[in-house]
């Protein structure tokens, strides 16, 4: 018989060496349920890969000096790597530099433009480079990127538009007939009420402005940009227009597409109306997950070691990683990240419940019955009162698997942990032990317990792909066809007479050291981007409040780097008659003579610090986001000292 397929996909990322544990959500929760399904004996294709187009990424080569394909080609190595890291078992992996993915979109492109739905005329707005996105006046928010809430800068040029009005009935009907389409329900009301219920305007789908990008093959001044580019990688990467399209009748459409919240827009409006207009089949369902941020705010790698995949993989191990980006969060659902909560996760649900329960279990088989797993006699209630909770566990797991509550799954498979626990305390096999009549009784326990553990092994699998086979090996398994989740259907599956090894921890507990925030950190201003949903605004303040601070304008006539500090620059400054000293976190935006002879706006009545022993009087005011960093200056030339107000 022919197996079911499924097939699932994550975005594709944007180049960008500084992907956080944030980015690597997605593609964790994607991978366990790729892995979740294999389990299940489904045919799994599993893409991920990166988006590597656009005028940000241009921009970012010419300022290494280097070609954006060698730009992109390093950083994508490293996400390969992190993807290695964390065990991530995609089937593909697609860049949109690779060239059969740019001959499907140059030809997608063509085919929309002769059927009309793709046409050239002339566009004027406003445009937010860091988000690739064009806004009309109406659609800003404070004059900002509706988006991510940065500058955006009004533009005019030629470009071809795709008209996505002509398909808004047809995808409001299907949004309405389908309510697994869009997936939390409460984005689904956002994408209708919000954009699709007062009208869609048609989407400019190519720049003239920049050159890094798949040209038009009938035009080419112009490039695809963005979405066309990014969203066909769904169906370029299984051969779609190409010579095989095996792959892509195999699968498509996609079981799911998972998906951040800010691009579930994309990807529920664009791409639907893309495939309705190639007359293909709409993707089964677009999950938009929540994000992961920190207490102060949102996330990014510039806060350090706490948040750096690769950092926390080695300090606690892929596993825990894992566990926690899936167990912590509801997957719908924004959630705060902090290293302290997945120390306390590894440490409660990990070393104590789970790592707990094996060690116990294997000790006492060791220390009863000479470490081998015995035959279990009759029953009583509380036995099977385990044993059925582990029978209803596959049916749970699966239901919430499939709607992708990857924590609700994790909860209930750790209640079997806790329960099997409790289980040890009840029973007491230790009271057992000490009554030869007693044996039999202390036989059925521990071989129940020895079956909980196989049950817990075979369903964590997903979530942590390593410890199954580190239980498995101590409880002596060998057979495959005991960690398969057809065999969760028997409470019989070990064969008594099966030798268990006792092997090491395998989940030692860790102590949570807490780290001090780098210094340079907390020496320059940071404007966190502001999100629509502004989950990182700080609260009003009245202007009393902003008088307090004292703003004045600076020269920077000397400035050197502090020995032994990557981040740190020391700046002499002129401040009208006065000449004062600051230390800055800069030093990996600014070589210091860039910025001899420049003014700079600072924080003059800021406390006095040292860092690294050199004292810092006031604060260099610069505007940052995840990947860029500029100091704040005055527009014309003005007096050192001069307030700023
Ligand atoms: N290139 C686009 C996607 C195009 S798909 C056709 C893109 N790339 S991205 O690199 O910015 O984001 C990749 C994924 O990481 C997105 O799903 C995004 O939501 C996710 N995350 C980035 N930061 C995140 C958190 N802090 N928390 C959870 N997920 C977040 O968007």
């Amino acid at each position: 018989m022919e197996r079911k397929k499924f097939y699932i996909t994550t975005p594709i990322y944007y180049p960008s060496d500084k992907l956080h544990i944030g980015h690597s959500y997605t593609t964790v929760a994607a991978d366990a349920m790729a892995r979740y399904k294999r389990l299940a004996g489904y045919d799994v294709m599993f893409l991920t890969g990166t988006d590597e187009h656009g005028q940000k990424i241009q921009r970012k080569a010419e300022e290494k000096g280097v070609s954006p394909k060698k730009y992109v080609d390093e950083i994508v190595a490293t996400i390969k790597e992190l993807w290695k890291l964390l065990d991530i078992s995609n089937d593909k992996f697609i860049r949109t530099t690779d060239d059969y993915h740019i001959e499907v979109v140059q030809k997608i492109f063509k085919k929309l433009y002769d059927q009309g739905d793709i046409y050239k005329s002339e566009y004027e707005g406003w445009y937010c480079t860091p988000c690739e996105s064009f806004w009309t006046e109406h659609q800003l928010v404070d004059d900002k990127c509706p988006d991510c809430g940065r500058e955006v800068e009004l533009t005019k040029e030629e470009s071809y538009f795709f008209k996505l009005s002509k398909y808004a009935d047809r995808l409001i009907k299907h949004i309405e007939d389908n309510p697994e389409f869009i997936q939390p329900q409460s984005r689904q009301n956002e994408m209708l009420n919000n954009f699709l219920r007062p009208g869609l305007e048609d989407l400019c789908v190519s720049r003239t402005s920049f050159n890094w990008g798949i040209p038009v093959t009938f035009d080419e001044k112009h490039v695809v940009y963005v979405w066309i580019d990014a969203l066909s990688n769904y169906i370029s990467a299984l051969g779609y227009l190409t010579e095989d399209d095996s792959e892509f009748k195999k699968y498509w459409p996609a079981d799911v597409h998972l998906v951040g919240k800010e691009i579930v827009r994309f990807h529920t409006i664009i791409w639907p109306i893309m495939l309705m207009a190639l007359g293909l089949p709409l993707p089964k369902q677009v999950f938009g997950h929540g994000w992961l941020i920190l207490e102060g705010g949102k996330m990014s790698k510039s806060k350090g070691n706490v948040v750096d995949p690769v950092v926390l993989v080695d300090k606690y191990g892929v596993d825990p990683v894992r566990y926690f980006l899936l167990r912590e969060v509801p997957f719908g659902s924004d959630g705060i990240y902090s290293e302290e909560a997945l120390v306390n996760r590894l440490n409660s649900d990990l070393a104590n419940d789970l790592g707990n329960l094996l060690s116990r279990t294997i000790t006492m088989i060791e220390k009863y019955f000479d470490g081998i797993i015995p035959e279990p006699k009759e029953k009583e209630t509380v036995d099977t009162e385990l044993e059925n909770m582990a029978l209803e566990l596959p049916g749970k797991v699966d239901e919430l698997m499939n709607k992708l509550l990857f924590s609700n799954a994790l909860t209930e498979i750790f209640k079997l942990v806790s329960r099997a626990n409790k289980y040890i305390d009840e029973t007491m096999p230790w009271i057992l032990a000490k009554d030869e009549s007693k044996k039999e009784r202390l036989a059925t326990v521990l071989y129940n317990l020895t079956e909980s553990l196989r049950f817990v092994s075979v369903l964590i699998s997903p979530f942590m792909p390593n410890t199954p086979n580190k239980i498995f090996s101590q409880l002596g398994i060998k057979e495959d066809e005991l960690k398969t989740l057809e065999s969760l259907n028997n409470f019989r599956g070990i064969k008594p007479g099966t030798k268990v090894e006792k092997g090491g921890i395998i989940f030692p507990r860790v102590e949570f050291e807490k780290q001090e925030a780098e210094p340079e950190e907390k020496h320059t201003v940071k404007s966190e981007a502001k999100t629509k949903t502004d989950e990182q605004a700080k609260p009003e303040i009245t202007i009393e409040d902003f008088a307090k601070l004292d703003l004045r304008v600076a020269k920077v006539i000397g400035c050197e780097k502090v020995k032994g500090a990557d981040k740190l620059l020391k700046l002499e400054m002129e401040v009208g008659e006065e000449k004062r000293q600051v230390v800055s976190g800069i030093a990996e935006y600014y070589k210091p003579e860039e910025l001899i002879g420049k003014s700079v706006v600072i924080v003059y009545n800021l406390k006095p610090i040292k860092l690294r022993g050199i004292e810092s009087k006031g604060m260099i005011l610069a505007a940052s986001n995840d990947d860029e960093l500029t100091i704040v200056s005055p527009l014309t030339e003005i007096a050192s000292g001069s307030v700023v107000n």
